[in-house]
């Protein structure tokens, strides 16, 4: 998982082939509720990135020059918060306040400074496609500090050159500090663009394909997903058309909508049709008493196969895609067609391979969709019944019927055991390292879905 490591990660990326232009598309719409986490879960690094060095106040009221200690002891963030701002990106207002230890002589001085912060930022998208933030804005203001500790003894005239000092030095380094913090934030939002796996050797990548659209509710990424076999991109058969996520598609409360589109899912199929691993192997063993994959079943309905293979042979169907799976999605229903070409083979005890005939089937699945962690995975059932003719025949006169009862019946289980292993191993959603889907819920639309989430961050 090289490309977890952040910087190496951004590398990679500079360092992949060049992508096709277009490429079948998702959005990523950020809800309000989504900033409301953020809002919650900040407040600890946003503490920790306030905790500055505030060097010695330098004291020249007395006979002579004093250099007075300063520590900041611990800073509370008691409101984060933050909004979209429509056409532009983010604003953050935050309440902190600074517990100040002073060691002053003779006594240390112990002071709560409270300050109000408050930051807009721009989202826009990165050079390499990853979202990007920048500090346009960011000002501390401070209200006068409150002396905790040793207040009876302190001098107004020390109180206002300490405060005067420590102002000074946290007005500068509190906005360096969240500026830091962001530059940090966009480094994990980099990871955006980092390679999942699909399949076997095969992976896919996300990356922003325009700049993101702001509004008061919510801020939407288009994104493109490119896949890659064997370290190569694959090219899409036909240019994508754009998609956009309806805005009646209601996802307020959600923390996070992915639109997906119909065609993104079709190119996973292209994928995996390429990589090969749609395909399969269905064997009968002949040690087997309930295996009714044998020359002896076959020959009962062909006589031919009972003249060639007087001694009772098992027979292997090579299952093979006849064409690119079709997926469909109409509202609140997700179905699959496949075209298969199957070929009937017989199996000598020298394991020479003869083929018997071959078959085109076409098939209807039922397609389920479900989310785990930041995968979409898929269980697929068979919808209707499955449809079959004879392609081709080395042994004469093959009666449909007949085959399509033991054929039929003998493909089913393995095919669906075969997808629903492939699905199962899930598509990588867009997601940013540790940050994962919670409660998503899945819902299926006319030519997309949308997967509809909470969000949780997990070191
Ligand atoms: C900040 O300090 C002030 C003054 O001591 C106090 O009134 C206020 O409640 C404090 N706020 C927080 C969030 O600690
Ligand atoms: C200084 O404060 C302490 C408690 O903080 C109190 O006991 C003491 O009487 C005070 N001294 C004066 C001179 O006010
Ligand atoms: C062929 O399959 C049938 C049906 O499952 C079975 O009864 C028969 O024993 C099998 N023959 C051999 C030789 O395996
Ligand atoms: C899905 O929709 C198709 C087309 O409208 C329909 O033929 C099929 O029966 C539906 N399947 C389910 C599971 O609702
Ligand atoms: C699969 O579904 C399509 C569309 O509903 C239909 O035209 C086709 O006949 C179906 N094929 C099979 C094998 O059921």
């Amino acid at each position: 998982m090289a490309w977890v490591h952040h910087g190496l990660g951004l590398l990679l990326v500079l360092l992949l082939p060049t992508v096709p232009a277009s490429s079948p598309g998702a959005v990523i719409r950020i809800n309000r509720a989504a900033l409301n986490y953020v809002s919650d879960v900040g407040k600890a690094p946003l503490q920790r990135a306030l905790m500055v060095m505030v060097p010695p106040c330098l004291d020249w009221s007395g006979e002579m020059l004093q250099a007075i200690k300063i520590k900041i002891l611990d800073v509370h963030v008691s409101h984060l918060d933050l909004k979209f701002i429509a056409d532009f990106g983010l604003h953050l207002m935050a309440k902190a306040n600074f517990t100040i230890k002073v060691f002053r002589i003779p006594e240390p001085l112990e002071l709560t400074l409270p300050v109000a912060l408050t930051a807009d930022a721009h989202v826009a998208q990165g050079p390499i496609g990853t979202p990007m933030i920048s500090l346009s804005t960011c000002s501390p203001l401070f209200s006068p500090a409150s002396v905790l500790d040793g207040s009876n003894s302190t001098s107004a005239m020390l109180l206002v050159l300490v405060q005067k000092h420590i102002k000074a030095i946290l007005s500068n380094k509190v906005c360096l500090r969240i500026s830091n913090l962001v530059q940090g934030l966009n480094v994990h939002l980099g990871t955006l663009i980092g390679l999942s796996p699909v399949g076997p050797e095969s992976q896919i990548r996300y990356s922003m394909v325009s700049k993101p659209i702001v509004t008061d509710d919510y801020i939407a990424l288009d994104v493109n997903a490119v896949f890659f076999l064997l370290g190569k991109p694959i090219i899409p058969p036909l240019a994508a058309t754009s998609f956009e996520l309806p805005l009646s598609v209601d996802t307020t409360g959600a923390m996070v909508s992915v639109g997906l589109s119909q065609q993104l899912f079709n190119y996973v199929l292209l994928l995996l049709q390429k990589a090969g691993t749609l395909n399969l192997d269905i064997t009968g063993d002949l040690s087997s008493d309930d295996n009714p994959l044998n020359t002896s079943v076959l020959g009962q309905f062909i006589p031919e196969v009972a003249q060639q293979f007087p001694n009772p042979m098992s027979v292997v169907l090579k299952v093979q895609l006849g064409a690119t799976p079709v997926v469909m999605f109409h509202t609140h229903n997700a179905t699959m067609s496949l075209q298969l070409f199957v070929e009937v083979l017989a199996v000598s005890s020298n394991s020479d391979f003869q083929s018997l005939f071959s078959l085109e089937v076409a098939v209807n699945l039922s397609l389920q969709l479900s989310v785990s962690k930041v995968k979409l995975q898929g269980t697929t059932s068979m919808l209707g019944d499955i449809r079959l003719a004879v392609a081709a025949s080395n042994v004469g006169f093959i009666d449909v019927k007949h085959v399509h009862t033991l054929v039929g019946s003998l493909l089913q289980k393995p095919l669906l055991d075969h997808l629903n292993a492939l699905l199962g191993m899930g598509i990588a959603l867009p997601s940013v390292v540790n940050l994962y889907y919670n409660s998503p819920e899945v819902f299926v639309y006319e030519g997309y879905v949308v997967i509809s989430s909470g969000l949780v961050y997990q070191r």
